[in-house]
């Protein structure tokens, strides 16, 4: 870990009373005030109710410049492993810190074919949601279910097997959850099949007849993976690592970040983005409409696909599928009204001052949906893929977190503004 800590910050709290904080720089040259004896020495804790300006960790795993629009994994560029780079081959370098040699990526491949099953008695338990069920609800559970199926002692070696499980078992049961809900039988994995192709081929083959996956739908959802690999400390990841901290399993903590992720302030927003333009199209594609009412703070109303904690430019995997969604639009010779309608929104949105003023731009889940809809997935499965995709990250998470030396639970402090200690009301006097 790079983090070096140079220098001391002073801080006055009142009274007369100062305390020296050491300042942590990153290898990024990102500066941070460590206030972990800010209490002990000050008695003053930190309030930053969303956390926006809190470092939880010190993490080697993501690097993200929001002002410039960088996003690196590992030190290695997004444009690069969107370009180059296979989803296993960034899951490696994510969980492991470096890219596979041609042997480590050829075991890995092995490894990840050979889990992919999952115990009979598991296909038992889709049986019991009802069809309407949403299959982030099902995946969350299935996830956490694992862990009954791979209880025991977390070894380095016991470990390793269970992120291989995890990695293999969950496009099998993301892919079973879609067949339950549309009522087909499910689809074996197959082993001569790569990781994305065996995805697809459990999600859309059916026994009737042979299904040949299309290499331009591969590729193009091999980038979308890849995209959503890691993103740091958001939402889902944090409470993945908070979850660790408590030293529950790998299972239970990833299932934790599904959950986490499913809301439509975060992964949801791809499927919330759909829904959002039809509306506006079945409203007119009133454009100004919409973009005034997300401006209308009494209204309950974003635009979805807009806006981001952290970057304040264009989120750069947002503009890695823009140009991906016309080209794989056009290839597959699909027509789709939302993705004009979406580049029209865009436009209308990005030259409102209450938009530049912000500095709101299309995040990643913008066009990510027009995507999967153009490889014939459903919309409440968008946020599933998005799952799939996080799952290395979340798993470099977990690890990064259960060794950190002296690692100890997360585990938040607050301001109580409640009432005051008060006397016993009997309940006839209330
Ligand atoms: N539409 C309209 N106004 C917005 C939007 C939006 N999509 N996003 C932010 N704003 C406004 C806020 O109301 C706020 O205005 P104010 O300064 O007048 O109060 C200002 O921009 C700053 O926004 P915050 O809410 O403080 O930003 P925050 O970092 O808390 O939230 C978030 C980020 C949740 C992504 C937000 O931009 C949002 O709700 N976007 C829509 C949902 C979405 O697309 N989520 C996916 C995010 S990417 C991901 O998780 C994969």
């Amino acid at each position: 870990m790079l983090g070096l800590m140079t220098t001391t910050a002073r801080l006055e709290i009142g009274g007369g009373k100062t305390v020296e904080l050491p300042v942590r720089v990153g290898s990024e040259e990102e500066v941070g005030l460590d206030i972990s004896s800010l209490r002990a020495h000050g008695g003053a804790i930190t309030l930053d109710p969303s956390l926006g300006n809190t470092g939880a960790c010190e993490s080697a795993i993501t690097y993200i410049d929001g002002d410039q629009g960088i996003l690196r994994y590992r030190g290695y560029a997004i444009e690069d492993l969107a370009a180059h780079a296979t989803f296993p081959e960034v899951c490696f370098l994510l969980i492991h810190g470096e890219l596979p040699t041609d042997e480590e990526r050829k075991d890995f491949r092995l490894s990840l074919t050979r889990h992919s099953l999952v115990h009979e008695d598991m296909k038992k338990f889709f049986e019991g949601f009802p069809p309407s069920a949403h299959p982030m609800a099902i995946l969350s559970a299935m996830i956490a279910s694992l862990s009954a199926y791979y209880p025991g002692e977390e070894t380095p070696d016991a470990i390793d097997l269970n992120v291989i499980r995890l990695l293999a078992k969950a496009k099998t049961l993301a892919a079973f959850s879609y067949k339950k809900s549309i009522g087909q039988p499910f689809v074996y994995p197959r082993n001569d099949l790569s990781y994305i192709d065996n995805f697809l081929q459990m999600m859309f083959a059916v026994p009737a007849e042979p299904y040949h996956v299309d290499p331009v739908i591969s590729d193009a959802l091999t980038r979308l993976l890849i995209l959503h690999a890691d993103h740091e400390q958001n939402c889902s990841t944090t409470t993945v690592r908070v979850v660790c901290s408590s030293q529950a399993n790998l299972f239970a903590s990833v299932s934790a970040g599904v959950c986490a992720l499913w809301g439509r302030l975060h992964g949801g927003a791809n499927q919330a983005v759909i829904e959002m333009l039809e509306q506006i199209q079945a409203d007119g594609a009133n454009y100004k409409k919409y973009v005034e009412l997300a401006k209308k703070k009494d209204s309950d109303f974003r635009l979805m696909g807009f806006g981001h904690r952290v970057y304040r430019n264009f989120d750069p995997r947002a503009k890695i599928l823009k140009q991906s969604a016309d080209t794989v639009l056009a290839t597959l010779g699909v027509r789709d009204p939302l993705l004009e309608m979406a580049k029209r929104l865009e436009e209308v949105a990005l030259a409102d001052e209450y938009f530049i003023e912000r500095k709101l731009y299309p995040n990643v889940d913008f066009y990510s949906g027009i995507l999967y809809r153009a490889m014939g997935i459903p919309t409440d499965m968008f946020t599933v893929m998005f799952a799939l995709g996080r799952l290395p990250g979340w798993i470099a998470h977990w690890i990064e977190q259960r060794n950190t030396p002296g690692g100890r639970i997360l585990r938040p402090r607050q301001i109580y503004v409640g009432e005051n200690a008060r006397a016993w009301v009997p309940l006839e006097r209330r």
